[in-house]
């Protein structure tokens, strides 16, 4: 279980030269050199006697030579840290066999034999939560990436696809429920315990098993496939949660109903399990046929849980539903070709919300999440293509960039083919590659020979990182408009001097007398500058661009304020209506952080933006939803994201100043929207959620202008709540708030929901994510909280994160925030590596920051990386940082 590994020889004896001289730089493994393996696993039989603290395996392969690979004499078997309690090749000795590093490497002199390998874990030791691992007093697993290997010794590689059949045995108490991936074929009892035999259908690589045993009750359900397979639906909890399920089970129907509907997917099993466990790393997992999902994206009921997380809920149940055609049907050939499964899983999970919601607002929360998580890293030392050329831990490239910017590319394709055309190009993929462990480079055929799309140059996209800046220039000359593009690609950690890629821009030119454009036109530039010539203007139009967000690139542009507010009005596109209000509010605090602005300058961008804010309260065109879009402001990452050696503490004050004066000039019409939200009664409905959001909107505005009054308010809000995003938002605005209120509803907040993890998690993160002026010191006493555990990543998240993403606690001016995250990396890395590997790239910002703090956040990489033992995810994680 030990993550940080020593070098050995192949007998096992510890290298001591190599030990002094490199003790910690783990190998670097590189896409180009990929070999297929030497072996093929067609078949493979687990026998689990399972236990708590000790778990014992029999895992019998049939293995044959690959005739498509390099014959060798041997087969490598990974692992990582199971006990090998015996061997057997062919029922008696195996030829030879040694262990090389973690790895089993076996002799074997035949074209095919039966490999049978008996190993022990202890799955109540395993806090890193990968491989076979206790949770709440249930057995359950996580095999991506490599979790399989610390289980057994297995060619633990995606490209390996293999029939299992799987019989898990233990006492009936303890584990009543004994699932495992594809159909149950046989059970039985033996006294005390019992056993339960499975069997999945489909080859699968070990990344994709998965078994759950425990005392977990189901809610049951069904769904007819257009071809009429009934399939048995289930979503398996603990007892007592069995309420907060029924959202997700309807998500889970809708999500396989829209993929036969909209990729003509259907599913290929007659059972489909879903267990939510609360120990979890990441999401959730798409297991075949059994998923395992953390709970906070399978448990929500109005009392407990957001609007804002039934989407969340909605959003995951279809990622991994979809998965089951991208991902699980068709793999990845190797870890480099991840995009290729979550890219396009991504775009499919973002499609699906879309159509179940509302379209405008899920695109502007996806760019929004694009914008916050992945230019950052896009611009910073972890930048890296949706293809990744090397890693050292794969567990780090689950990122922003291979999830969200690998989706955005499929997105662009997708725009430039048409939604037909695409339609047929991702057909014709899940037609050639069925079954198979495919490439990026695969995909990208699929859509060219089936779309009829020449993609040869825009293959750059997955190659070349860093966030394109299009630079834009609109004149007028003889009654036409001149548009003229450019566009640069930066420089990112290993890849300089990069080649223009095509770039599909959706744009359309208003008129400014009729507010209204002939057509919305797709201008793609593929070269690093180029001219577009529109006839037929009598004067210089107002151009909108990349609308929809048709290109995940960085405009640059001088436009006239009275454009930006122009566009704020009358876009018909409601993403760039929404980008017009927000570049307009952007390009004000820029330049006053930067200290550009006088006086005048100041009051006539803040008169511009309130104008613009109250032309949009009044629309009566506008639903809620998209109307709080409008009215939200960007967020201060981003805007310091735009600013070179930026100061977080300049920033926030003139973000808070820009708040208050909004607060203040549209006092009245706030108020009136929150009396007419107010009256809206709870229900699903998208009016009824576009209400809550307007109501904690105009109690954010208000704490920045009249804070008491806000505070009465919050309170107010708080407690006659009948739901979990009213309660939420009103607290979240009160612990901003040094006020009687806050101390009070905290207090109630943790009584009234003691016994809810979930809930609990937000009253951890809603106090680490505070602009109250003693934020550090609340994280410092909640980390001593009976309730806080490094042990479950659901509640370091909660207080960490929170935190880390907390500019105003993270950045105070004494660098402690970083101190505190530093220390945090430090204590979590021996316990769970992955989860504290996470928190890196928060301190990985320092080239960005003002001097001051960028010597403070480089001291504390600093620090993590002198320690002597680091785990290979936080390891590579540091040295990026740092280099
Ligand atoms: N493959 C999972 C998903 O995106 C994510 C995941 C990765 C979960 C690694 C666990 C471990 O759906
Ligand atoms: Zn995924």
């Amino acid at each position: 279980m030990d993550i940080a590994r020593t070098p050995t020889t192949p007998d096992g004896n510890i290298e001591m030269a190599d030990a002094a001289v490199e003790p910690k730089a783990p190998p670097e493994i590189r896409r180009e050199d990929y070999t297929p393996f030497a072996w093929l696993v067609p078949a493979t039989r687990l026998d689990f006697e399972l236990g708590i603290d000790k778990t014992r395996i029999t895992a019998t392969l049939e293995v044959e030579r690959n005739p498509a690979a390099d014959p060798t004499p041997t087969i490598r078997l990974n692992g990582d840290g199971p006990k090998l309690v015996s061997l057997k090749c062919d029922g008696g000795d195996c030829a030879g066999h040694t262990m090389d590093g973690d790895d089993l490497v076996v002799t074997l002199e035949g074209d095919s034999h039966t490999i049978e390998i008996v190993t022990e874990i202890e799955p109540s030791a395993n806090s890193q939560l990968m491989g076979l691992y206790a949770s709440n007093g249930m057995l359950c697993t996580q095999c991506e990436s490599e979790g399989f290997r610390r289980i057994t010794f297995f060619p633990d590689r995606p490209d390996v696809l293999s029939t299992y059949t799987v019989k898990m045995s233990g006492p009936k108490a303890l584990f009543p429920i004994l699932l495992c991936n594809g159909n149950k074929v046989d059970e039985g009892s033996d006294g005390d315990d019992h056993w339960a035999e499975w069997h999945d259908p489909w080859p699968k690589p070990s990344y994709l098993f998965a078994l759950v045993a425990g005392d977990l009750v189901a809610r049951n359900d069904s769904f007819t496939t257009m071809n009429g397979r009934e399939v048995e639906l289930n979503v398996w909890v603990r007892d007592g949660d069995l309420e907060r399920t029924e959202h997700a089970m309807e998500s889970l129907k809708r999500s396989m109903k829209w993929d036969e509907e909209v990729f003509g997917r259907e599913y290929d099993l007659d059972l489909y399990n879903i267990v939510a466990v609360s120990d979890f790393n990441m999401g959730a997992m798409e297991n075949k046929g059994l998923n395992v999902f953390n709970t906070k994206y399978v448990l929500a009921d109005p009392e407990t849980a957001t609007d804002g997380d039934f989407d969340g809920v909605e959003g995951v149940i279809g990622h991994e539903y979809f998965h089951n055609w991208s991902g699980n049907r068709i793999t990845c050939r190797d870890w480099f070709q991840l995009s290729l499964k979550e890219g396009f899983t991504v775009l499919r999970d973002q499609l699906f919300s879309q159509d179940m919601g509302s379209e405008p607002v899920k695109r502007i929360e996806d760019v929004r999440v694009l914008r916050g998580a992945q230019f950052p890293e896009d611009s910073g030392p972890l930048a890296h293509p949706i293809r990744p050329d090397s890693y050292r831990e794969i567990s780090n490239f689950y990122t922003a960039t291979v999830y969200n910017k690998g989706a955005e590319v499929i997105r662009m394709m997708r725009t430039m083919a048409g939604e037909g055309a695409f339609r047929k190009g991702t057909d014709l993929y899940f037609d050639r590659h069925d079954g198979e462990a495919a490439t990026c480079e695969d995909f990208i055929k699929s859509i060219e020979d089936g779309a009829g799309l020449d993609l040869t140059q825009f293959r750059l996209w997955y190659s070349q990182a860093g966030t394109p800046r299009v630079s834009v220039e609109l004149a007028h000359e003889g009654g036409e408009a001149v548009l003229t593009l450019s566009q640069v690609v930066p420089d990112t950690p290993g890849q300089t001097g990069k080649k223009p890629m095509p770039i599909p821009l959706k744009i359309a030119l208003f008129d400014r007398e009729s507010a209204e454009h002939s057509g919305e036109q797709l201008v793609v530039l593929d070269t690093e500058s180029d001219t577009f010539r529109f006839p037929g203007f009598a004067q210089l139009p107002v151009l909108s661009i990349n609308r929809t967000f048709s290109a995940p690139v960085t405009i640059s542009r001088n436009i006239e304020r009275s454009d930006l507010v122009f566009l704020a009005r009358h876009d018909d596109d409601p993403f760039a209506r929404y980008e017009a209000m927000q570049d307009l509010m952007v390009g004000h605090l820029v330049a006053a952080s930067k200290g550009e602005l006088g006086d005048e300058e100041r009051a006539a961008g803040t008169t511009d933006i309130v104008t613009a804010l109250r032309s949009v309260i009044a629309d009566e065109a506008l639903d809620d939803l998209m109307r709080g879009e409008l009215l939200s402001m960007p967020s201060q990452t981003y805007i310091m994201e735009q600013i070179e050696a930026a100061d977080p503490g300049r920033i926030f004050e003139e973000r808070e100043s820009l708040k208050a004066t909004i607060g203040t000039e549209l006092k009245d019409e706030l108020h009136r929207l929150y009396e007419r939200a107010e009256a809206v009664p709870y229900s699903q409905s998208a009016e009824a959620k576009g209400a809550r959001k307007l109501k904690t909107l105009v109690l954010v505005y208000a704490a920045a202008s009249d804070p008491q009054k806000a505070a009465e308010l919050a309170a107010h809000q708080y407690d006659r709540a009948d739901n979990m995003t009213d309660r939420q938002g009103a607290l979240m605005v009160l612990t901003g708030i040094d006020s009687a209120e806050r101390t009070g509803r905290l207090l109630d907040f943790y009584n009234r929901y003691r016994d809810n993890a979930l809930v609990v998690d937000k009253w951890f993160s809603l106090q680490a994510m505070s602009l109250h002026p003693n934020v550090i010191e609340h994280v410092k006493a909640l980390a001593q909280h009976e309730d806080f555990t490094m042990k479950n990543p659901n509640r370091v998240r909660s207080l960490y994160m929170g935190f880390a993403v907390n500019p105003h606690g993270f950045h105070a001016a004494s660098g402690e925030g970083y101190r505190l995250i530093a220390d945090l990396i430090l204590e979590l890395d021996p316990i769970n590596a992955q989860t504290a590997a996470r928190f890196v790239p928060s301190l990985g910002r320092w080239r960005k920051m003002e001097p001051v703090r960028s010597a403070m956040m480089r001291e504390q990489l600093e620090r993590i990386a002198a320690a002597p033992k680091l785990s290979r995810d936080t390891f590579e994680q540091v040295t990026r940082s740092l280099g």
